[in-house]
């Protein structure tokens, strides 16, 4: 026991960082499985604030392995200065491990994300502009430069241009861009790799031994599924899979590994970016909810459009991750708000209602939510730590959920500090594992 796998079960910011950090402190190791610094993890403790971007969120222990498994991206540069940042902050990094076989974001994914979006104007995705989707693309292209070949000057240099190759047309207008200096890069990359180097690892066999001594090892999601390049609301999605069965072809276990599925939610929902979002909400209840849960990017620092929580999206995301527990954060935000609305179907175009999440994008397109109203509390509740402790109304909105998703409430955020959490029993007895 066991293998916990900690995904994002809406559009991403539902305060994974938090949850992994908190669950971080019992754990053999934290494996971020996915995705690369699009994401951005915010952690309180105490006085200080730490911003996590591509490190896993176990990095406070000093007893934890922190692990950027085979399925992350990563951007060398950021990495590094993330890494001073920490140390800067007194933080141990000897547990910190890169798999070898993960991706790097070179400069020209950067420009290729630029270029992608400006040629796609009124259309674009909203991406982070780091590189995500291009440095994916050279990964099942077979052309991309992986963490094992900066550690070598002659591999690296043949892959780049083999890389550069196809792309001379699309980058031609950053053609004296001095970010494509061959020469430079090459120079830079191999510079990272001797910072790197006491990181690169081959990364699955920590995990094993984890498994293998019975310890608590944490896969740690970026994103959420709704982002999910498969399963999300493509195109308006990121270029990884998000969901829990990507933890297995992402750290390198099998899906027999895997013993707990924790989504992560908010008592609302949030997107950055663009794209459908059924339970928008364009009125002062939206900027209520962006000031009360101070919902601005980590990433970008964009302001995050806000919503009523959407149990559509929520029950779909329970299915396909096959959730055993849901972590419901910021519950918090919602004291003062009367009614609270919850969205338990869409209505699309032409009267037709949806029970389930639709498939078809132009039917997402048109969808809103049809809502039924719980009563609201106006009791601080940041001092709660027991259920006993949550106003009555607060209780009955997490029951509801429940009994919509079929699967426990197994944890409830009641603010941003690390203590300002209600722990279930049976999220204590896997913590303890
Ligand atoms: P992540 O990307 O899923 O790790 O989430 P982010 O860190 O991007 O966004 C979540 C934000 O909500 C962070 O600023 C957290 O400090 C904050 N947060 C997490 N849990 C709670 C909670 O229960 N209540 C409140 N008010 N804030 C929370
Ligand atoms: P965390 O881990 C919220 C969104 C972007 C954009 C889309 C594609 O903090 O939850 P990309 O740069 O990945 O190609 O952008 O995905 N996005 C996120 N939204 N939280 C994140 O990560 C995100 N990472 C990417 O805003 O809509
Ligand atoms: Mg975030």
């Amino acid at each position: 026991m066991p293998g916990l796998v900690i995904v994002g079960a809406q559009w991403g910011d539902e305060g994974k960082g938090k949850v992994v950090d908190l669950l971080g402190e019992r754990a053999h190791s934290v494996i971020r499985f996915q995705g690369g610094n699009n994401a951005g993890h915010t952690i309180v403790r105490g006085d200080e604030t730490f911003k996590f971007h591509l490190i896993p969120s176990g990095i406070l222990y000093e007893d934890c392995n922190c692990v950027i498994g085979n399925g992350v991206v990563v951007d060398p540069r950021v990495l590094i200065e993330e890494i001073d940042g920490l140390r800067r902050q007194r933080v141990d990094l000897r547990g910190l491990k890169v798999s070898a076989n993960a991706h790097l974001i070179m400069p020209y994914h950067l420009l290729l994300d630029h270029a992608g979006e400006a040629k796609l104007g009124k259309r674009e995705i909203g991406t982070t502009k780091r590189g995500i989707g291009p440095c994916y693309a050279d990964k099942a292209a077979r052309l991309g430069i992986r963490v094992q070949d900066i550690l070598d000057e002659k591999i690296l240099r043949q892959k780049i241009a083999a890389a550069l190759e196809p792309k001379r047309l699309t980058l031609r207008e950053f053609e004296k861009d001095p970010r494509l200096d061959m020469h430079q890069m090459v120079e830079d990359y191999l510079a990272y790799g001797q910072r790197l180097a006491p990181h690169i690892a081959d990364t699955p066999p920590i995990a094993w031994q984890g498994l293998d001594e019975g310890r608590l090892v944490i896969f740690e999601g970026a994103q959420g599924t709704l982002l999910d390049i498969d399963h999300g609301t493509y195109p308006f999605v990121t270029s990884s899979n998000t969901v829990a069965g990507a933890a297995c072809s992402g750290a390198g276990v099998g899906p027999k590994a895997i013993d707990e599925i924790w989504g992560i939610a908010k008592a609302y929902c949030t997107r950055v970016g663009a794209g459908p979002f059924p339970t928008e909400l364009h009125d002062q209840l939206g900027d209520r909810l962006r000031k009360a849960g101070h919902e601005f990017g980590t990433t970008t620092g964009r302001e995050r459009r806000c919503g009523w929580l959407d149990m559509v999206a929520l029950r779909y995301s329970a299915r396909i991750n096959s959730l055993t527990g849901l972590v419901l954060t910021k519950l918090d935000v919602l004291t003062g708000i009367d009614p609270i609305r919850v969205a338990v179907r869409y209505a699309g175009a032409e009267d037709a209602t949806f029970e389930d999440f639709p498939y078809h994008q132009s039917v997402l397109h048109h969808a809103s939510g049809e809502y039924v109203d719980l009563p609201g509390w106006d009791e601080d509740i940041t001092g709660a730590r027991t259920l006993e402790e949550l106003p009555a109304n607060a209780r009955r909105y997490l029951e509801f959920i429940e009994e919509q998703l079929g699967i426990p409430v197994v944890t409830i955020g009641v603010g941003p500090a690390r203590d300002e959490i209600i722990w279930t029993d049976a999220a204590a007895s896997i913590a303890a594992a």
